[in-house]
């Protein structure tokens, strides 16, 4: 097939030049605007705008409310909270990477909106100082994703909102002939991520921590080719370097011929699902 140049060759200097499972670490990243482009790339999603909303309906009446967006990459959601609250409201995005943080500042901000940047992990805020907290596609990507719920539930005071988006990455269907490759590689690209069964944990995740009044909207979201390509290619690169792959290269480069000249034809199917979770910060 001209011009496609598939399977883990695909970045200018060889090989992919980012990393989804590597959004724990994007200031270590050589190219710190593949991650911002990628976060783009989703958020021009149809599906991903039905996320926004539902996450914006689970954090409840928002005018005046303020409300920290954990992880908040770009800052493009929290631009969108702070339409919402309002200007008697404020919202602060905090995310690990300076990159992100310096993208969000660049592309402006509400006077009540602040960026800042901050470890979910270990947030510098004190005990019950917001309405409302929210991460999207976040504890997913958390070194310690169990001390980045406890601080999302800290910061909250009783009865406020927490609003939570996280992929399940063994949930991803993709139509292609050879039934066991495909099984390999959705396995292995789910191992690659940090917590890669974060969305199907999150109810017993902050019950455990007390949270009550919880709701749990899946959503499906159908992954166009490129999109797909640009989320799989940088781990399955890794996962042949570290001998986790049982694929050849060229039998990788056959699989990913196979999708793409289904993507021409416009029989390309991929999808992957997400749970969003709302839910109230105890009275205790
Ligand atoms: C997939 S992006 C999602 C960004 C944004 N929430 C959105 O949906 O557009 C994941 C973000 O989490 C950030 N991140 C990863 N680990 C983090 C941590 N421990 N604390 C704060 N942010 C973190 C990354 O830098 C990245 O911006």
């Amino acid at each position: 097939m001209s011009g496609v140049n598939l399977g883990p060759k695909g970045g200018a200097n060889g090989g992919p030049k980012g990393n989804v499972a590597e959004f724990t670490t994007v200031d270590r990243a050589p190219d710190s605007a593949w991650f911002i482009e990628f976060m783009d790339m989703a958020n021009a999603i149809p599906e991903y705008g039905r996320i926004r909303r539902t996450l914006a309906a689970q954090l409840g009446q928002l005018g005046g409310k303020s409300i920290v967006d954990v992880g908040c990459g770009t800052g493009d959601d929290a631009r969108e909270l702070a339409k919402m609250v309002g200007s008697s409201g404020y919202v602060v995005g905090t995310d690990l990477s300076s990159a992100m943080v310096d993208e969000a500042r660049r592309r402006g901000t509400e006077p009540w909106l602040t960026f800042q940047t901050a470890d979910a992990n270990q947030l510098p805020y004190p005990d019950n100082i917001f309405h409302g907290a929210r991460a999207k596609l976040v504890l997913m990507h958390c070194a310690d994703i169990t001390a980045a719920a406890a601080e999302l539930v800290r910061v909250v005071r009783p009865g406020g909102r927490l609003a939570v988006f996280d992929y399940d990455f063994d949930t991803a269907t993709i139509d292609h002939p050879d039934v066991e490759a495909t099984r390999e590689i959705v396995r292995v690209t789910s191992d690659g991520h940090p917590n890669n069964w974060s969305g199907r944990q999150l109810v017993r995740r902050f019950s455990e921590l007390g949270m009550f009044e919880i709701s749990i909207n899946p959503h499906t979201v159908v992954m166009p080719y490129k999109f797909f390509r640009r989320t799989v290619e940088g781990r399955l690169a890794m996962a042949m370097a570290d001998g986790k792959l049982s694929l050849s290269p060229s039998e990788l480069d056959s699989w990913w011929q196979t999708l793409a000249e289904a993507d021409r034809i416009g029989r390309f199917f991929c999808s992957i699902t997400g749970f969003a979770m709302g839910a109230t910060v105890s009275q205790w």
